[in-house]
């Protein structure tokens, strides 16, 4: 285990969260205001949370393959690549983000608070492609009425699958996420009677109690998301959440699954939406079709503290954007960076270009050294 102290990946599960995804603007100031922000990022979530001290008040940054370089420099994180999109029975989507805000708490408030005081002290460097308030529904249900979470990790288990070690040590610490937004077709789903949708998802709706091999299908969405490698379970961590808009008829589940390698849960997403063997597919897809998906890195709480300091700023851009255009954006082809998104129907296709650069608020926060 490293040294290194990690984000609170393995926080548990809370009744509130927003996800934020986010693009970054152009200008070389827009990629110094995020890193001054990670540098302040412990104590704006201090500032937010020590008022209300049961709120368990938590924020997980993450951020996108194609802006790291332009943010930090030399090395990547081994791992880290676009998310790829997966065509299959069904499709996996892959869409833009650079910067992912994963903010949990016990009130909703909390979230809300946390994520307004982040995005001032960007002061518009970041433009937001994607906001989603997930809520606590019942027992840790689901909107398809199943509970959700039940077989993730926890304690040391929880952090052997998402904590990278020496694998990558210069990223020790840190984890891959994968956030993907499904909406649900909940008409046809509740029309299906209960005994098959628990064939479907592979465990009891009312008790949750893992269906018995014997009657679980091969294609059961958790016999297609247990991974299996030389003998032993590779495992994610889940903080999937609820969330919806009645008046929209919009009904969802936002998945964000943690990793120490992102392979597992494409993995897990090949095995659901190509099936294993292929056309053995999740049948939960028939019903939840996937309008987002973006991978992102999120570094060690450790690594954040010291980001401001990075000097990636100056291999790019400099002064002006125009070299912004050589810059390897494989999300440029869906049009990352900049302001506004285009949506064909619930996805959203791209994001308009860059936009100059808005007045800076002077917060000024005080930086802790954090607790060995
Ligand atoms: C439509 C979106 C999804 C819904 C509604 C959903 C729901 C569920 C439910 C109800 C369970 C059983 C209880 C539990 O152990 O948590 C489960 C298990 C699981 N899901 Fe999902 N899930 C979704 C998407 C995904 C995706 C995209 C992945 C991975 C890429 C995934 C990975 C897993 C894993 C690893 C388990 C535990 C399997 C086990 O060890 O038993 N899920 N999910």
């Amino acid at each position: 285990m490293s040294a290194e102290t990690p984000q609170p990946v393995t926080a548990r599960l809370t009744s509130a969260a927003i996800f934020l995804v986010g693009t970054l603007g152009c200008g070389s100031e827009h990629a110094a205001a995020v890193r001054a922000v990670c540098a302040d990022l412990a104590a704006l979530v201090r500032g937010v949370g020590f008022r209300a001290p049961d709120g368990q008040l938590s924020c997980i940054v993450g951020f996108g393959s194609d802006v790291w370089d332009r943010l930090f420099g030399a090395p990547r994180p081994k791992e880290l690549h676009p998310f790829r999109e997966i065509s299959g029975v069904h499709r996996a989507a892959a869409t833009p983000g650079d910067m992912l805000l994963h903010i949990r708490a016990a009130r909703m408030d909390l979230c809300f608070e946390l994520a307004t005081q982040i995005m001032l002290r960007l002061d518009g460097a970041v433009s937001v492609a994607d906001e989603t308030h997930g809520f606590g529904y019942f027992d840790a249900r689901d909107v398809l009425g199943f509970v959700d979470g039940t077989e993730n990790p926890v304690g040391q288990s929880a952090l052997d699958a998402t904590i990278i070690g020496q694998e990558d040590a210069a990223f020790a610490g840190g984890s891959y996420v994968i956030v993907q937004k499904y909406l649900h077709d909940l008409k046809r789903w509740n029309a299906v009677p209960v005994q098959e949708q628990e064939k479907i998802v592979g465990r009891t709706k009312l008790s949750d109690i893992e269906l018995d091999e014997a009657v679980k299908p091969s294609s059961a969405h958790n016999a297609l998301t247990t991974i299996v490698e030389d003998g032993r379970e590779v495992e994610i961590l889940r903080h999937n959440m609820p969330f919806g808009d009645i008046g929209k008829g919009e009904f969802g589940t936002y998945f964000i699954g943690y990793a120490r390698s992102p392979g597992t849960i494409e993995q897990m997403l090949r095995n659901m939406f190509v099936g294993k063997p292929p056309g053995n597919y999740d049948r939960l897809l028939d019903f939840s079709r996937a309008v987002t998906g973006t991978l992102f890195f999120v570094p060690s709480a450790t690594w954040l503290d010291n980001a401001a300091a990075r000097p990636a700023a100056g291999r790019i851009g400099g002064a002006g954007d125009a070299s912004l255009e050589s810059v390897p954006h494989a999300a440029s082809s869906q049009g990352s960076l900049g302001m506004g998104s285009l949506k064909k129907g619930d996805e959203i296709i791209a994001i308009a270009s860059c936009r100059p650069s808005p007045t800076r608020h002077g917060l000024k926060l005080k930086r802790k050294p954090r607790a060995p």
